[in-house]
């Protein structure tokens, strides 16, 4: 089956698919950003289901459900902090995508969203990281025949620019 991608301007909390992806920290207990927003707009039970989960190390992702958001799951995943870009980041990065998106094929879910993870306070060049999601989702999807839609979900319009030259 082939899987449709696309890319979006819009706030990642508003979309109504089967899961959209936290760019979280290794804690899972919240923070700024687009954490923040998914926080706020899902409420406190989000909070309360990820406090067991005893935290992400970064490259890995854990599921939730959506709570009060549109989406049904939440895909927590921590990126890499940018340093130089000689400390493993880009493997980081790419494992963000490959295991959110394992994970969703894993519980069956069909639309998945990602933010431009790592590219805020994290700092990952937002060029290199867009390179970087793309190639990944590619090589991923053969795996993951259940996923249908991929969704990157751009929240500035020079990041939806950035995607779509990429598509
Ligand atoms: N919808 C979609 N994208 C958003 C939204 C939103 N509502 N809010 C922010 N973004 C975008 C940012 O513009 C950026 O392109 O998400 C991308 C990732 O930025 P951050 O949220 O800062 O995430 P990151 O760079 O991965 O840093 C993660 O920040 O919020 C804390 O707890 C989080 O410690 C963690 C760190």
């Amino acid at each position: 089956m082939s899987t449709l991608l696309r890319a979006c301007q819009a706030d990642i909390t508003t979309l109504s698919v089967d899961a959209i992806v936290n760019a979280a920290n290794t804690s899972l207990l919240g923070g700024g950003g687009v954490d923040g927003a998914i926080h706020r707009a899902a409420g406190p039970q989000l909070l309360a289901e990820c406090r067991p989960l005893n935290g992400c190390c970064t490259g890995e992702a854990k599921l939730t459900a959506g709570h009060e958001l549109p989406a049904r799951h939440v895909i927590h995943t921590v990126g890499p902090v940018w340093r130089d870009g000689h400390h493993d980041e880009p493997a980081q990065l790419a494992s963000c995508y490959r295991k959110s998106l394992q994970l969703a094929q894993r519980h069956g879910l069909a639309s998945i969203a990602f933010p431009a993870i790592s590219t805020g306070a994290y700092r990952f060049p937002a060029d290199l990281a867009a390179r970087i999601a793309m190639d990944t989702v590619r090589a991923t999807l053969p795996t993951c025949p259940a996923i249908s839609e991929v969704i990157f979900c751009c929240f500035s319009h020079e990041d939806l620019q950035r995607y779509e030259a990429l598509l």
